[in-house]
């Protein structure tokens, strides 16, 4: 599979909420190569090449013919905040496409189930699926949700939970998850269902049981800390249910659910 290492120009870096920025950026070569579920590599370097030391993995948001790419972003730390400082016009380093996107099937029913930020990559899925499909994202608050918009011109079921309902229902995503599993597995969908998600560990870990409990396959779009994102640090590890390690950059970052020992990590 191909990869390019690329210093690319910023075109736009737009605060969407408190804390969430969307990036564009021309990087042609990635854009055209980029597939769902797949990340780049982005240099967030601050005075120097080498401040702060690493790149950061962020998820595909967007990557269309023009040869533009985007990111959904939240500033958790320095790497980030220093990310949305940046001006367009500014060059960047970038890596990428990396890793083992959703792989989509053709006769399949997916569920997109997104936490928070966690929807950046199922929102490049959903702009590539051919079939009809469901999404069902939550967070906190609407706040935390700004794709939102980008999902209601993709679908017509779109379910949406907050826990302070300040959007959709009031709750956690697994809530109107369930409600939909019901409906789906009544329907002539059943046994086409399979579940893509992406989100908090602990989200993920629910949606892994709720899965186990209905019968529906269900794949995971992992996070873990990244050093070099290409299988060459093993920084990257997390365990899986048969006792062994994979390694997020290489062997994901999107997985079956059942190969992970969801018990290992909060
Ligand atoms: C494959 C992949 C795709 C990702 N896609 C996105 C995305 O689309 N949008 C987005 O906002 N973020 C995404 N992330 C997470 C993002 O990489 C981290 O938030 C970022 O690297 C933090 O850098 P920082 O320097 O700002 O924070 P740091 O100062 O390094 O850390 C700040 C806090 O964030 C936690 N943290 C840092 N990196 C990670 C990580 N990789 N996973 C879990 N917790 C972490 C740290 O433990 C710490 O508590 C992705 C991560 C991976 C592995
Ligand atoms: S980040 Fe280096 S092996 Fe995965």
């Amino acid at each position: 599979m191909s990869r390019f290492d690329v210093d690319a120009r910023i075109l736009r870096n737009e605060g969407l909420a408190r804390n969430i920025f969307r990036l564009t950026l021309s990087a042609p070569e990635i854009a055209k190569n980029a597939r769902p579920g797949q990340f780049c590599m982005i240099s967030v370097d601050g005075k120097s090449r080498f401040d702060p030391l690493l790149r950061r993995p962020l998820s595909i948001f967007d990557a269309r013919k023009d040869g533009e790419i985007e990111f959904l972003y939240s500033i958790v730390g320095r790497g980030t905040d220093i990310l949305s400082q940046k001006k367009e016009g500014d060059l960047m380093g970038i890596l990428g496409p990396l890793g083992k996107g959703f792989g989509m099937g053709q006769c399949e029913h997916p569920i997109l189930v997104g936490g928070g930020i966690g929807a950046a990559p199922l929102h490049f899925l959903a702009k590539r699926l051919k079939t009809a499909f469901s999404v069902v994202i939550g967070a906190k608050t609407r706040d935390e949700l700004p794709g939102i918009s980008a999902f209601k011109s993709l679908t017509t079921r779109l379910l949406i939970a907050t826990e302070d309902e300040s959007i959709g229902c009031k709750g956690v995503v697994t809530a109107p998850l369930e409600e939909e599993l019901v409906a789906l597995t009544k329907s002539d969908a059943a046994g086409y269902l399979i579940i893509y998600t992406c989100g908090p560990w602990p989200m993920m870990r629910a949606v892994h049981h709720i899965c186990v409990k209905y019968g529906v396959r269900c794949r995971v779009s992992l996070e873990a800390r990244m050093a070099c994102g290409i299988g060459a640090c093993l920084g990257c590890a997390v365990k899986k249910a048969d006792g062994g390690y994979l390694h997020v950059c290489k062997d994901g970052p999107v997985v079956d659910s059942a190969e992970i020992d969801w018990e290992a990590e909060v």
